[in-house]
């Protein structure tokens, strides 16, 4: 039996009982210690098919771990050790903040969903800077993504302040950058989202980074909230300013129509939000004719679902909360899985099937 396999046995006869008989947050924190603890063992390689390119990076797979459950950096070893193909770690804001109060994440088992209202709370920039250092010394064998976010008690008019004080701390540590404009629980951050205050953010960002000695690719993360026109308006805006990669999609606020009816405030995530990214994935793709690499993110929880959002218009894939509910292992089952669609679909690449369903 493999490493990987034992602590997917673990979690799912022993550990996932015990911490869902606890509060969600608690439980995170748990696994975060157990993962940060765990001595790295080389995951087993990766079939050559499954690789793929994107920005001038090798991604030795296409499943990464989505932002928020690793926000300060403390467990990479681990996301290696479990298979992923490369970690978003974040959100990261500049000044340390507690983010809101306690109980801020609950489960709705019955939808395999979350629900969070966290606000980024967050180590900052200086505490997480010298541990990707360290990591980068001591050799990382994944892409390694980092998401920036204001702090909360930021006024707007110095959020784009904010963004540029992260990308020159951390720009020159990252693979890529992903800006994060779309979490629905800093007030007013949304807001980012329109053109217009999109443009000035990123004329203000692009500005910054390409001071960098080795300008990272910065990618926008948007929500799933935004209407068609809006996407479209998003997408428009992308193409215009050379921003390299979205990455749909953020946590919902949407409750009836997704079918969950929870009394608890904040983003819902996984299962409930599958079906709303493969549509933005694929109206991304459409709209964009191709020519803004996506990094697919919601409700992914087997091969299939990130078969179907990367057949929709995803390069990459992300997830979090599907491993909160089928454990560690499932990242290998997706793994395998993925290979055994493309074998069985006569496709050489992920490359080659992205985009084919839309
Ligand atoms: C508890 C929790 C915390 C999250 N924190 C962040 C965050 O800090 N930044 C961010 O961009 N997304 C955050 N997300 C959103 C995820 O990255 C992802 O976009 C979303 O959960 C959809 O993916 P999933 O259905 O696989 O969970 C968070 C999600 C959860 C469940």
């Amino acid at each position: 039996m493999s490493a990987i396999s034992t602590i997917d046995a673990i979690y799912r006869h022993f550990l996932k009982r015990y911490l869902f008989g606890r509060d969600a947050e608690y439980a995170h924190r748990t696994m975060l210690r157990m993962l940060a603890a765990t001595p790295a063992f080389p995951a087993p390689p990766d079939a050559p098919e499954l690789g793929t390119n994107l920005w001038g990076i090798d991604f030795p797979n296409p499943i990464g771990l989505a932002a928020g459950m690793d926000k300060d950096a403390v467990a990479v070893h681990g996301w290696e050790t479990l298979g992923f193909g490369f970690a978003e770690l974040g959100t990261i804001t500049p000044r340390p903040q507690p983010g809101n109060e306690i109980p801020r994440i609950w489960r709705v088992p019955e939808r395999r969903a979350l629900i969070n209202r966290l606000g980024f709370p967050s180590e900052g920039m200086e505490a997480v800077a010298p541990r990707i250092e360290q990591l980068r010394k001591a050799g990382v064998s994944i892409p390694l993504a980092l998401n920036f976010g204001p702090n909360k008690d930021t006024p707007s008019e110095r959020t784009a302040a904010d963004y540029i004080a992260l990308i020159e701390r951390l720009g020159p540590l990252a693979d890529f950058i992903v800006v994060n404009v779309s979490s629905p629980n800093t007030p007013g951050l949304r807001d980012w989202e329109s053109s217009e205050k999109m443009s000035e953010l990123f004329e203000a960002i692009h500005e910054h980074a390409a001071k960098l000695p080795h300008p990272p690719p910065v990618l926008v993360k948007i929500s799933p909230d935004l209407e068609r026109n809006e996407l479209f308006r998003v997408c428009e805006t992308v193409l215009a300013l050379g921003i390299e990669g979205i990455v749909a999609c953020n946590t919902t606020i949407m409750r009836e129509s997704v079918g969950v009816s929870s009394p608890h405030p904040g983003g819902l995530s996984g299962q409930p939000i599958l079906i709303r990214t493969r549509e933005l994935i694929r109206d991304i793709f459409t709209h964009t004719r191709g020519q803004i690499p996506i990094i697919g993110v919601g409700g992914i929880a087997s091969a299939e679902d990130a078969w179907l959002h990367i057949r929709a218009g995803a390069s990459l894939v992300e997830l979090y909360t599907g491993l909160v509910y089928e454990g560690p292992g499932l990242i290998a089952r997706i793994k395998s899985g993925l290979a055994d669609l493309l074998r069985r679909g006569g496709f050489r690449s992920i490359s080659e099937a992205v985009g084919i369903d839309r």
